[in-house]
């Protein structure tokens, strides 16, 4: 039956009423109506859009309520990249960036705009004709994944602009506390566990499958970055204070601590009121960030590989807490070795309770004289896991005795060794089952082969029952498929789940199969690098330790680990076994979207006016290019800055091209 006017003129009142409710609620904090009126007219208007499914517009306020399609998250190339900030810690810091804005600019006069650091998730957000037609998460930068459902449950997400605009909108995606908490009651009310901190609750919740899920714990968001899509108008922009009033105007959630500011002494007395307010804030901060207002001036400054020059994050102390430290345990990691982990008494700290921290090794636990007993003060900096700082000497106790390693492995009983030079014991025996938990779980992690469904407990069981001994175990699952599904506690779909997750992983790319491997040492990064590098693992196999450590970031220890790596013979099994299985040893050919360089080796030298030499490297490897330390026939050229020595003496004798930074820049536009 097609709509009546009445249906019509009903649609486009309810819409319109709960739009508005929607941003007096989120984006102004004053709401004008309460959740049962709210409630009613979203009912009401489901109603007449099941009657009437034309009516349904792709930006009704009922997206709000999510669906029960299931999500997937498809890449999202962003147009432009999404870069993130340098950080400072202190006052010395800001005058440091403030100098060399000064410099940069030559005189000219400048303003700042301040804000804060919200501890959220990055996405972005475009619209077209004025409705909101994508949204995505940061990724890295470059591809991240289209959230675009789960974003339309964000009510202070504008669904339908009141100009016909077509723009990306970029902000931090957060909880309330108020929120965070209430979500972590009805965890703990359903038996489940406490999450732990309201950012990686958003960043969990931002990736649900079920977008019904996701509107059911209210998330926020603060905007903070504005671009035109279509050229011409996106060049008029003046300043960025002037972009976040045109994000106001068109009822985007604007923060009210925002501040335009006219020399770094204001911004340190911004910095300084902020960290006063922050515990007094409805939502988790961690500093405050810095911009150069004018957007001409942005331009003139640039930015380098991963962010701006015109901006900088200044970072807040992190949050500590005084507690007492009831044990010291050993935990056994997935090489073998050993981390004293400190068994608190759980302590409310920025955000989560804690009840254990890392204390490193025994070194450290000698040095700080830490003991069992004792009252510590521990401190959490960021997402990074909380860590005993010192302990408060005054409320020791008498009789206690300062802390002794034992001599055998907690798990295995294997007597323990401490290699010279070295800070950690390990437990040597690679067949220990904490190792051998501990390979699997890194494995399948989602930095890793991101296989879902292979839990802690599951691995845990999976091994006792025999089905995994090592890692190319997981692959051969599939086999025993039928006598999986008759576990007990195992649903088939759950079997099912981890079978088509094992199956999916085989399209990982290289660096990340790279990663999982466990070559130590070899972190994600690292991991990137070589990869990008050698683009496949024969590559790698056949490199001589020297060409390891000659390629930009590897140092002398990562080269050595990885060099003796592919000596070990059991490693070649697993990498044959896990290429048998099918996955991927090589670099897919198009991965780099920006490879102006590719091919290319570069050796900096010199001091060079613009940049940094790390940030000058890292802008080489970024377009596709290598950076390496040492000058050779190899290389194509080399760029030299002020002051440049036997490196560029060495390139003249070899007939390798010397360039400088202005060739260099040219080079990249
Ligand atoms: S501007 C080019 N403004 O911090 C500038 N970022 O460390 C890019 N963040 O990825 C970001 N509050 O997730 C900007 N007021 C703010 C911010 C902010 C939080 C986050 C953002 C970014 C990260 C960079």
């Amino acid at each position: 039956m097609p709509a009546d006017k009445k249906n019509i003129d009903k649609v486009k009142k309810l819409t319109n009423e709960l739009l508005d409710a929607d941003y007096k609620y989120y984006v102004l904090a004053k709401p004008d109506i309460d959740d049962y009126t709210y409630d009613m007219k979203m009912k009401e208007l489901l109603s007449i859009e099941a009657e009437f499914p034309d009516l349904k517009s792709p930006n009704s306020p009922t997206q709000r309520v999510g669906s029960d399609l299931s999500n997937d998250f498809p890449s999202v190339i962003h147009t432009v990249p999404m870069l993130s900030l340098a950080n400072s810690y202190d006052e010395n810091d800001l005058n440091e960036f403030d100098k060399k804005i000064n410099n940069l600019l030559k005189g000219e006069k400048y303003r700042y705009v301040c804000e804060l650091k919200f501890d959220g998730i990055a996405v972005s957000l475009v619209y077209k004709n004025g409705l909101f037609v994508e949204g995505a998460t940061r990724g890295d930068g470059i591809r991240g994944d289209n959230i675009t459902a789960n974003l339309k449950t964000i009510r202070a997400i504008p669904l339908q602009l009141e100009k016909q605009k077509d723009i990306e909108v970029r902000g931090e995606v957060f909880f309330m506390l108020k929120e965070f908490y209430r979500i972590n009651d009805e965890q703990e009310a359903e038996g489940k566990p406490r999450y732990a901190n309201p950012r990686n609750t958003a960043a969990g919740s931002l990736k649900l499958k079920d977008s019904r899920e996701v509107s059911s714990r209210k998330l926020n968001m603060f905007c903070y970055f504005l671009r035109y899509i279509n050229d011409a108008e996106q060049k008029k922009q003046i300043s960025h204070s002037q972009n976040l009033e045109v994000l106001k105007a068109l009822k985007f959630p604007i923060n009210n601590f925002t501040k335009v500011v006219y020399n770094i002494e204001e911004v340190k007395d911004f910095c300084r009121k902020i960290e006063l307010e922050r515990d007094n804030l409805p939502y988790e901060i961690d500093g405050v960030v810095v911009k150069l207002d004018s957007i001409a001036q942005q331009e003139k400054v640039g930015s380098i590989a991963k962010s701006p020059r015109w901006a900088i994050a200044y970072k807040f102390k992190a949050k500590q807490a005084v507690t007492k430290l009831k044990s010291i345990t050993l935990q056994v990691g997935r090489i073998g070795t050993i981390t004293p982990v400190a068994e608190l008494e759980p302590v409310f700290l920025a955000g989560s309770t804690i009840s254990r921290a890392t204390l490193h090794n025994s070194d450290e636990i000698e040095r700080k004289d830490i003991r069992e007993g004792d009252y510590v003060k521990i401190e959490k900096g960021g997402d990074v896991i909380p860590k005993v700082v010192e302990v408060v000497k005054q409320k020791r106790s008498k009789n206690s005795k300062p802390f002794k390693m034992p001599n055998k492995c907690p798990v295995c009983k294997h007597p323990l060794q401490r290699p010279e030079g070295e800070a950690n014991y390990y437990c040597t025996n690679s067949l220990c089952a904490a190792q051998v938990q501990g390979r699997m779980e890194h494995f399948v992690a989602r930095t890793a082969m991101d296989i879902e469904g292979l839990g802690f407990q599951i691995i845990e069981k999976f091994i006792g029952l025999g089905y995994l001994k090592d890692v190319t175990d997981i692959y051969r699952l599939a086999e025993k498929e039928d006598e999986l599904k008759s576990l007990e506690g195992f649903g088939n779909k759950s079997i099912e789940n981890i079978l088509s997750s094992v199956e999916r992983s085989k399209k990982r790319p290289f660096e990340k199969v790279l990663f999982a491997i466990g070559i130590r040492h070899v972190g994600e990064r690292t991991a990137r690098i070589l990869a990008k590098y050698f683009k496949n693992i024969e590559s790698i196999k056949n490199a001589s330790q020297d060409e390891i450590q000659d390629i930009y970031e590897i140092g002398p220890r990562i080269a050595e680990s990885v060099y003796n790596f592919f000596k070990v013979k059991s490693n070649m099994q697993m990498i044959d076994k896990l290429r048998k299985a099918g996955l991927q040893f090589e670099m897919e050919k198009s991965t780099t979207v920006l490879n102006k360089l590719e091919g290319l080796t570069f050796v900096v030298t010199g001091t060079l006016l613009k940049y940094k030499r790390e940030e000058v490297e890292e802008l080489i490897e970024s377009l596709g290019g290598k950076a390496s330390s040492s000058v050779s026939k190899k290389t194509s050229y080399v760029l030299a800055g002020a002051e440049a020595g036997s490196k560029l003496k060495k390139a003249e004798s070899l007939g390798v091209k010397v360039i400088d930074e202005e060739e260099f820049e040219k080079m990249i536009k």
